[in-house]
Order: C-alpha cells, then sequence, then structure tokens
C-alpha cells in the first residue's frame, strides 16, 4: 500500500525508493565557535563540503563524528541537513518568545538559540521524560542560555496560560520521510499509524493555534511524507483554528509544492507549502509549513 501511494504522489517513485544518503550532515554552533575555526579543525580529518541551503549547515565524511572532540565540546550538532531548514522559516529574532512545542532531543531548539544568539526566550517543551534528557543534555552542550524546558503535553498546552507569537510544531509523525536512512520502513509501515498519527497532529496545531497571538507565526514540519500527516492536518488548520497559510520561499535546496488533492480533498494553498523529497537533494524527506494567526 506505501508503495502505490507514493506513487499517486510523485512520478518519480522509485527514485523515491532507491535514493541514498552519501553524506552525513552537522550544524556548526556559533554559539561556541566561528564556522571558519571549527573547518580549519575538522578539514584534517574529514572530507566536508558547504551545505548550499544553510550556511552553518556542513556536509561531511569520515569516521567517528559523534566521537570527536569538537563534538563533545559542542562545537557541532549532528543533525539531518533538511531539518535545519523549519528553523529557517521562522525568522527568529533577539527579543523573540518562541514555544519550540515538541522539542526533543533539541536539533531545532538549539539551531533557534544560535540564530536568535542566545537572547529572548524559548520555551522547549516535550511530552516525554526520557526525551527531556536528550533534550537537556543537548541544550547544556550546545551553551544555549536563553531555553526554559518545560514537560507538557503539547495537545494542552494553552490550558498552561503561554501565548507566543511565534512557534514550532515539529511534530511527532510516522516518519516514512525517514527512508533514505532506513529502507526497512517500507515493510514496517502500516496505514493506522498514519491515522493515528494524523489524530494526535490534528490535536497539537488545535493547541499551538490557540497559544498564537494575532498575527503570530506557526510554523509546522514533519519528516513523513503522508498526505494525511500534512496537507490534511494544514486542511484542519485553516477550517477549525483559524490559521492561514503564508508562501515559504527555501534558497539553495530543491523544494516541490504540496499535494494539489489527496483522496477528494483539494487544496487550494498547495503552491505556498513545501516538500522536500529524499531524491532531490539526499536529504531526509520533510514537509514546512508557515501558518499565521488572522
Ligand atoms: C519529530 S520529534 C521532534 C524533534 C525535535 N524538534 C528536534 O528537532 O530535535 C517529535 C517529538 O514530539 C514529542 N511528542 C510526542 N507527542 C507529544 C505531545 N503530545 N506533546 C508534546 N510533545 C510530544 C516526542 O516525544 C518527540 O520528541
Amino acid at each position: 500500500m506505501f508503495r502505490e501511494r507514493i506513487a499517486r504522489m510523485i512520478s518519480d517513485a522509485n527514485a523515491f525508493f532507491t535514493a541514498e544518503q552519501e553524506w552525513k550532515s552537522i550544524r556548526v554552533n556559533t554559539l561556541k565557535i566561528s564556522k571558519d575555526a571549527l573547518l580549519k579543525r575538522l578539514q584534517e580529518r574529514y572530507e566536508i563540503k558547504e551545505m548550499p541551503w544553510y550556511e552553518n549547515g556542513l556536509f561531511i565524511k569520515g569516521e567517528n563524528i559523534a566521537k570527536s572532540i569538537e563534538y563533545y565540546l559542542g562545537y557541532y550538532h549532528i543533525q539531518e541537513a533538511a531539518s535545519m531548514l523549519p528553523p529557517l522559516a521562522m525568522d527568529v529574532g533577539e527579543e523573540d518568545f518562541v514555544i519550540d512545542m515538541c522539542a526533543a532531543p533539541g536539533s531545532k531548539t538549539t539551531q533557534l538559540a544560535m540564530m536568535m544568539g542566545n537572547r529572548g526566550t524559548i520555551i522547549a517543551n516535550d511530552v516525554s521524560i526520557s526525551r527531556i534528557r536528550a533534550l537537556t543534555h543537548n541544550i547544556q552542550k550546545a551553551g544555549a542560555a536563553n531555553c526554559i524546558i518545560t514537560n507538557y503535553d503539547g495537545r494542552y498546552l494553552d490550558k498552561v496560560g503561554l501565548k507566543s507569537s511565534k512557534i514550532l510544531l515539529d511534530a511527532p509523525c510516522t516518519a516514512s520521510g525517514k527512508i533514505i536512512k532506513n529502507k526497512k520502513m517500507i515493510d514496517k509501515w502500516k496505514y493506522w499509524r498514519v491515522k493515528k498519527m494524523a489524530r494526535m497532529q490534528k490535536a497539537l496545531i488545535r493547541a499551538a493555534a490557540a497559544c498564537l497571538e494575532k498575527d503570530g507565526i506557526l510554523v509546522y514540519s514533519t519528516c513523513s511524507v503522508e498526505p494525511e500527516e500534512n496537507e490534511e492536518v494544514i486542511d484542519y488548520a485553516i477550517e477549525k483554528c483559524g490559521l492561514e497559510v503564508e508562501k515559504i520561499e527555501l534558497e539553495g535546496i530543491k523544494t516541490r509544492y504540496g499535494l494539489k488533492e489527496w483522496n477528494g480533498k483539494k487544496f487550494e494553498w498547495y503552491d505556498k507549502v513545501i516538500r522536500i523529497w529524499p531524491q532531490d537533494n539526499l536529504t531526509e524527506g520533510f514537509f514546512i509549513c508557515k501558518l499565521r494567526k488572522c
């Protein structure tokens, strides 16, 4: 069923199933070191190339990148290349109060902290206490000093009384965009999981919308390729949560529009959201949408 669904979404389904990732990716932690200084240290041991879509992203080849002195010192964070994109769509600044609703293990939280120059405030929330351990560790290692870690179920975050003009909802998902790293997921794929995740994502986006101030920005992202977890969640947010889609422009990466329709539902705003397909840039697949509260 998964194969048939992908073939309904794109004409190059074969490329989707066979794409392989050649490079690992890291993000320079400019809170601790400049890119030039890090490059000087790493280039002796690793093959490195620049990431065309993010100045602080690097592609890297070599052994033990999670065991180097520079890694332990927090000079870089190992982060999937496409996962660096949602924070770029947030347009954060030094004065912002940002909610990162599903933050663990903190790749995007620490990227946001870096983009905010360690100023402003980030509420880094996650429901899972075991994943909060990793989040805490990563925040500490990155030297991110503007983060408050919370442990709420995001579906009810609006009951806590938090309001913000910038929210990131990097939602839990079936992660089918990770196929480039894990071909075995094809055999484990189950439609009921897609539907279950979609229910969770709708509950999360409802709460995110309720926490959003008027004119505030919500960036919704998943590493799933399933329309039920992406376009259909956005459709729900527009219909039920008073949000409207704003066009995202990203440079240096091949992006495609969202799906125009799925199972008879039409998505008029399909050309404002972004799908990153694994075969286009040899990254994980991602869906990214920017919403504004009306
Ligand atoms: C895709 S991961 C987030 C990755 C993270 N943003 C990063 O860049 O490192 C999704 C996260 O959502 C969390 N999660 C799942 N259900 C949640 C809920 N109801 N409320 C808050 N967080 C939830 C999971 O524990 C998981 O850490």
